[in-house]
């Protein structure tokens, strides 16, 4: 049978206008339109402060071929001897810095904002940014941008959530991926991923142990999004009916 390719072209079901991942291909037994075979990759913007190994395993899984379709448009930090930002440079990668140490919060995201623009960012990811976002950048950003937080939001949120978890006793702990709205560590749940605490465990070693499971589920989550299969209801990520 002749199978040609076809471009079907979806609205984003998120309300952005952002072209970066309108088409897939499907296959078409028709005579329709002949078009060239197009996939427009997601183009990630990833924002980081540190160490930046959120940052490395999103990068080994796109260069093997473990998040396809999915691509690292720009690098940006706040913190001029970030790890990460330096582990980008190395990368070859485009990265920017914008020092955000004693400037108002509008002007320095205007700036973030901008660079990301530019670099015609589909999907912003939050990887250990440690930054507040101001209400603007946010709304420019419509569930385009994902933060990951180490523990079982809505539990714990805010700074050292691995030492506030096993403080507290919790005997399960892990790792949250979610869209960013204008409260703290508290938009849709995208992915989560748990772990149990141990006997043996200490804060540092809870920590470790999350921070393992934070690099697989970033990706997740990215790839849960660039799928485009899923579809926020309510506070639910959920599958689309149609799948
Ligand atoms: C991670 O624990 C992440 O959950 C939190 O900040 C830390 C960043 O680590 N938001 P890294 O810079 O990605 O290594």
């Amino acid at each position: 049978m002749d199978r040609t390719n076809r471009i079907v072209i979806l609205s984003d079901p998120q309300g952005s206008e952002e072209p970066a991942f309108s088409t897939f291909l499907s296959n078409s037994t028709s005579a329709e339109v002949e078009t060239p075979i197009k996939t427009d990759p997601l183009r990630l913007g990833i924002l980081l402060s540190g160490r930046g190994s959120n940052f490395l395993a999103i990068a080994r899984n796109i260069r093997e071929g473990r998040l396809p379709g999915v691509e690292i448009a720009v690098v940006i930090s706040n913190v001029a001897d970030a790890p990460g930002l330096a582990a980008a440079r190395d990368m070859g990668l485009d990265t920017a810095l914008f020092i955000s140490k004693g400037r108002p919060r509008t002007e320095h995201d205007a700036d973030v904002l901008a660079c990301l623009q530019a670099h015609r960012v589909g999907l912003v990811c939050l990887a250990g940014y440690m930054r507040l976002l101001s209400p603007g950048f946010i709304a420019a950003f419509p569930n385009r941008i994902l933060n990951i937080h180490p523990s079982l939001l809505p539990a714990f949120p805010g700074l050292e959530a691995q030492t506030q978890a096993f403080d507290y006793g919790v005997r399960i702990a892990g790792c949250t991926v979610h869209f960013v709205d204008e409260h703290l560590d508290h938009g849709v749940i995208v992915v989560q991923r748990a772990i149990p605490v141990l006997e043996t465990d200490d804060s540092h070693s809870l920590s470790e142990r999350i921070l393992a499971e934070e690099h697989i589920a970033y990706s997740e989550a990215i790839a849960r999004v660039a799928g485009r299969k899923y579809e926020i209801v309510g506070r639910r990520y959920v599958m689309r009916a149609s799948e």
